[in-house]
């Protein structure tokens, strides 16, 4: 870059190669390690992801057993980890309890610190694993109920779901938390990502990393926006009253509708359309369309704005989870549920062959000042 150039928050700038993930954000496109996620969507399971995201490659089928009992034997709580949990202050932030009980977790590691191929892969399973358990131990607890187990029978998706509600789920609720699990799992170096590669560029753990990468998510232009598109659909009511709400909120020209726009996609978010159909599906299975239906007339207003302006993956999450029976407050918690294996397959590329992150900034204030002792000031 030619000196003296300032690239705000990065934008378009290219900080290393990566094997991981593409985006073709004109076309609205995305990949898993080549494989498009449309494809990874309709056939995949999240264990299948899990696998592909860790080696590179999508398992066969004696590789997705391996995969698949690599995290059913990596789940259950440490005791410590759920005494966290439960005495978290009354009303924390369920993003702020998943980032301390992730740093936990790493207490209980006897070898925090082992970056070895294995060591990696160990501790990406365990954090995979645990993830669901931590997010659903404080649903449950700040609801007033005990924390259920992990049930064995389950595969990722309906366990996460079975830890929520205590419940077996159905198999179209499972299934819809399968592929909203697969649509989140990977997306190259966004915030929480690259938050997560500058930590491990310094050879820190990956514990560190990850628990970097979800104060990161937990902000509302990033995976906190999936929060935010709930508020807006509950604030807006029912479907007549879209446009007139739009109308009103853009007088103001510094309003954010949650759930639009995207540093990288200059179109529909190809996740949002998956996403879409599920909301649509969920809804008629829950005999109502409404939210879905307020959603899709959102988008059409959004589409023909001056400056259209498309949804991403935030947006139709929302409505398909409210439908599920999910409350908003663990709307980003599913979404690190799902990004953590990302994240993992970024700390250990960025490890495998590593520069420290570290970039240089234009000063802009002023130098050679007098200097004048404390008693003088
Ligand atoms: N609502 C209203 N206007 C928007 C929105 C939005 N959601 N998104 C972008 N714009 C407008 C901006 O006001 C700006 O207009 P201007 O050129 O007239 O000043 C223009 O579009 C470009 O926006 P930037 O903020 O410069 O684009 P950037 O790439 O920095 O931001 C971001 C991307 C932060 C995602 C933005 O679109 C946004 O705030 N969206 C809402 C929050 C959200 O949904 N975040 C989730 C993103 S997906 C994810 O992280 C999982």
């Amino acid at each position: 870059m030619a000196e003296g150039i300032i690239a705000y928050g990065l934008q378009g700038v290219i900080v290393d190669e990566t094997r991981i993930c593409q985006i073709f954000g004109d076309q609205g496109k995305l990949y898993y390690y080549g494989y498009n996620i449309l494809d990874l969507a309709e056939n995949c399971t999240y264990e299948e992801v899990v696998y592909l995201l860790l080696k590179g490659k999508l398992p066969n089928k004696a590789e997705l057993e391996q995969v698949t009992a690599d995290l059913k034997a990596a789940r259950g709580l440490p005791e410590s980890v759920l005494s966290t949990i439960k005495s978290s202050p009354k009303g924390s932030i369920p993003m702020d309890v998943l980032r301390t009980a992730a740093s936990a977790v790493s207490l209980t590691d006897p070898k925090p610190d082992d970056n070895s191929a294995e060591g990696q892969y160990q501790k990406a399973i365990r954090l995979t694993a645990l993830f669901p358990e931590i997010v659903a131990a404080d649903y449950r607890v700040r609801r007033g109920e005990q924390p259920v187990k992990s049930n064995p029978k389950l595969g990722h998706a309906a366990n996460f779901l079975w830890l929520l509600h205590g419940k077996e789920p159905g198999a179209d609720a499972a299934r819809t938390m399968d592929v909203a699990l697969v649509l989140h799992a990977e997306h190259s170096f966004n915030a929480s990502t690259f938050t997560a590669r500058v930590i491990a560029a310094t050879l820190s753990d990956m514990y560190s990393a990850i628990t970097g990468a979800i104060g990161a998510l937990k902000g509302p232009l990033h995976g906190g926006a999936n929060e935010g598109v709930i508020k807006t659909l509950l604030e807006i009511g029912e479907p007549g009253k879209v446009k007139g709400y739009l109308d009103e909120k853009f007088k103001d020209k510094n309003f954010r509708l949650m759930g639009f726009g995207h540093r990288v996609y200059k179109t529909v978010d190809p996740r949002a359309i998956v996403l879409k159909k599920y909301s649509e599906k969920t809804g008629k299975e829950r005999g109502t369309t409404k939210w879905y239906d307020m959603s899709t007339q959102i988008e059409t207003q959004m589409k023909g704005r001056e400056k259209p302006l498309y949804p991403n993956v935030d947006f139709y999450s929302a409505s398909t989870y409210y439908m599920m029976d999910l409350p908003p407050e663990i709307y980003t918690p599913i979404f690190a549920v799902s990004r953590v294996v990302g994240w993992c397959a970024h700390v250990i590329e960025q490890q495998a062959h590593n520069k420290l992150i570290r970039p240089d900034a234009k000063y802009i204030g002023e130098l050679d000042k007098p200097f004048a002792p404390l008693a003088k000031r």
